[in-house]
């Protein structure tokens, strides 16, 4: 780690790339109620384990609200409208995610931002989630905003290559990283998470991706 990671301050704004920032503690306020909310959407579709186009069961466990849903199966990746589990349209977007994730966009430099889909994903001990693209958005003018909660992560942030290798950065509890324009396509990831325990979430991490998927 690096002493400008280790003495990241609450408020700042940290350049990743360009068209990508760390938005330092900029969550925090919003933690209870964005927590509260995230209670209603479990209670109609539940965290799952999903599995990969090749047969594996991924350690992120995940769900989603919004107009569409992420899901990853046999037959692929992709946005599907309803819950595959309980067969019903997946929960709306509740309006203190909206607010934050539209903040949080327009404090990155990309104003106006209207995601129609917000993947939920939470990582127990040891969890991780491999290096991937976000590419199966219909365009890609939209940001990723991708709010951390809970125990802390390496965040990982490479380039547009697979190969390229990978910035690693602390994220805590709060933090929000927003990635757009150039870096739009750039491979991301997170290192299997550490045990722990914290106020907010227990021993997990809670991630909260905003996209605009259609
Ligand atoms: C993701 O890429 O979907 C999640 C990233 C994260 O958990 O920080
Ligand atoms: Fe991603």
């Amino acid at each position: 780690m690096s002493l400008f990671e280790e003495f990241s301050q609450p408020g700042a704004t940290e350049p990743l790339a360009d068209g990508a920032v760390v938005l330092r503690g900029f969550a925090a306020p919003a933690t209870a109620r964005l927590m509260e909310a995230l209670r209603s959407i479990t209670e109609a579709a539940p965290f799952r384990h999903m599995m990969t186009p090749g047969g594996l069961r991924m350690s992120v466990e995940m769900t989603n609200c919004g107009r569409v849903g992420w899901i990853s199966d046999r037959s692929g990746y992709r946005y599907a409208p309803s819950d595959p589990e309980t067969g019903q349209p997946w929960p709306a977007i509740p309006p203190a995610f909206l607010d934050l994730a539209q903040r949080a966009a327009a404090a990155a430099g990309f104003a106006g931002f209207e995601p129609d889909v917000c993947l939920i994903n939470r990582y127990r001990p040891g969890a991780k989630l491999s290096l991937h693209q976000d590419k199966d958005e219909q365009d890609f003018r939209a940001p990723i905003v991708s709010v951390s909660l809970g125990l802390p992560a390496v965040f990982l942030f490479g380039g547009m290559k697979r190969s390229d290798k990978p910035r690693r950065i602390r994220v805590e509890s709060g933090d929000v990283a927003v990635w757009g324009g150039p870096s739009r396509l750039a491979y991301h990831g997170v290192a299997p998470v550490v045990d722990g325990a914290h106020p907010a979430t227990g021993r997990s991490r809670i991630n909260l991706t905003f996209r605009k998927a259609l």
